[in-house]
């Protein structure tokens, strides 16, 4: 045994919009200790999510971890807002702003765990100056903005890097990994060595939520080696 552990992070994305409280409550219900808001502003991906008000108003209600995405275009200015809704992490895109160093540490100094992401045509050499200041480094394996996409296999390589560069250098920081996340390709992902797999619509579409992450878990552990 490895000693590793998966967590399996459901995002509300492809929940019912209608009644987000429900959804969250049904990842707390499934077992699941993390949740994933995809903050998204019709900017820097087409579609328009929600803000730190809903997330704010969900708070009270739930005691999972919550894990803010924020595919938004200069996160510096919302960023507040987000550590005042309860977020516990909150990840900003290494394409949304120039300064990723003060918006990473304005995280930090809010409170709250601050993460980088990249999408699919960004590399990781670009985010190695921040490793050593970031809790969670969240590989988009799919182009944000919606659910249901296809995992881009050659995305895994960067979880293979950045698993490398944690280990040379003694860093820790979390490997997230999200976009076309599921029963088919969870090894995958856990074999290049994620900590931490975001999943949307498998999820929700899935009958059985509970069921649905103890197999994710099963199938982790045959990946770990
Ligand atoms: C995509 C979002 C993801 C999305 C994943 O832009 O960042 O978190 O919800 O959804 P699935 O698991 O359906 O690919
Ligand atoms: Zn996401």
């Amino acid at each position: 045994m490895s000693g590793r552990r998966i967590e399996i992070a459901p995002s509300i994305l492809s929940a019912d919009f209608s009644d987000i409280r429900e959804a969250v409550g049904q990842v707390e219900a499934s077992g699941a200790g993390i949740v994933h808001f995809d903050i998204m502003d019709g900017v820097f991906v087409p579609q328009i999510t929600f803000g730190p008000k809903l997330v704010k108003d969900i708070r009270p209600h739930s005691s999972l971890v919550f894990d803010a995405h924020l595919m938004i275009t200069s996160p510096e200015s919302q960023i507040d807002r987000f550590i005042d809704a309860g977020c516990d992490y909150i990840t900003i895109h290494q394409e949304s702003t120039i300064h990723l160093h003060r918006a990473l540490t304005q995280i930090r100094n809010g409170g709250a765990r601050c993460g980088i992401s990249i999408v699919p045509s960004t590399p990781v050499s670009s985010i190695v100056p921040l490793l050593d200041m970031v809790d969670l480094v969240l590989v988009m394996t799919v182009n944000p903005g919606f659910g249901g996409q296809k995992l881009i296999q050659s995305c895994l390589d960067k979880i293979v890097q950045l698993a490398e560069i944690r280990k040379a250098e003694d860093f820790d920081f979390l490997i997230s990994v999200d976009g076309g996340v599921n029963l088919d390709t969870i090894q995958d992902v856990v074999a290049a060595g994620a900590d931490i797999a975001v999943t949307g619509s498998a999820f929700f579409d899935s009958d059985d939520r509970g069921a649905f992450i103890r197999k994710m878990h099963e199938l982790a552990l045959e990946s770990f080696s």
